[in-house]
């Protein structure tokens, strides 16, 4: 199966792990994973590790020469100042790092994350270099009403302002149903192509046909080793947000090569 664009998969450590397991989770990625440690070689599938921001630089030191790239879990609204406790987008861009999550569910519903403050830090991540992945998706009652569909329309639309005038290959969305984060109960692969093709065609509308064909959509939500094949081979879905299942080397490992099996086919 050929995907049209680059699939990309990408670990969401949330607040887990700590220096020592980083450095054996890094060393077995470089033992198992041989291909991303190769200067000349361009595998097929990028591959994402978000850690937190502490580590940021551990991560980028031990990832080094290497095409994995890595990612913050956040970045603040701020350019920079007197805003103790924020990092911004500029040093995170100075960390060496190409991607930021914004707008994860978490950061909406425990730390009161507005669209306001959302699109601000979109904004910040653009005038850095940095590539947003912008989370959406619906909680359970919306879902159960039948009106997810309406839900992620309107996430999107709040963040147009922000999006207008991006170009092609600057923009992540990841479709993460909140009642799928980390509760082991899945959307079916069914679902994810249908958000997918829905925010695609929404890009294609409100933004601009090329961003719709190169912005990359990703599915998160309990995926593990045992599924994530099901939502890559959805023709919208180009990849997944991890969180649990990406806690493990070894089964960080296990999805990429299940992905990469399903693209040879
Ligand atoms: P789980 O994979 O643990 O369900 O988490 C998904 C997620 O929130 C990734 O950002």
């Amino acid at each position: 199966m050929m995907h049209e664009r680059r699939p990309l998969l990408a670990a969401n450590w949330k607040q887990n792990l700590l220096w020592h397991d980083i450095e054996s989770y890094c060393e077995d990625l470089r033992a198992g994973l041989p291909d991303y440690f190769v200067e000349d070689s361009e595998p097929a599938i990028d591959l994402l590790i978000c850690p937190p921001l502490c580590y940021l630089g551990l991560v980028g030191a031990l990832l080094e020469d290497s095409h994995v790239y890595s990612g913050s879990q956040l970045v603040s609204m701020e350019g920079g100042g007197a805003f103790t406790g924020e990092v911004s987008a500029q040093m995170v861009a100075d960390l060496g790092c190409d991607y930021t999550i914004i707008g994860h569910s978490e950061r909406r519903n425990l730390f009161g994350e507005t669209e306001e403050q959302i699109g601000r830090r979109i904004q910040q991540a653009f005038d850095h270099d940095l590539v947003p992945i912008l989370c959406v998706g619906e909680d359970l009652e919306t879902r159960r009403a039948g009106r997810e569909q309406s839900f992620v329309l309107r996430q999107l639309d709040a963040q147009l302002q922000y999006l207008g005038d991006i170009d092609a290959g600057e923009l992540v969305v990841a479709y993460e149903p909140i009642w799928a984060i980390g509760t082991g109960e899945n959307a079916s692969a069914e679902d994810a192509q249908q958000m997918a093709r829905l925010i695609r065609e929404w890009v294609g509308s409100k933004v601009s046909s090329k961003v719709s064909e190169s912005v990359q959509v990703l599915y998160g939500g309990s995926v593990k080793a045992g599924n994530i094949v099901e939502y890559f081979s959805q023709p919208d879905v180009d990849g997944a947000l991890i969180g649990g299942a990406s806690l493990s080397s070894e089964s960080m490992i296990a999805m990429l090569q299940a992905c990469l099996a399903q693209l040879r086919i």
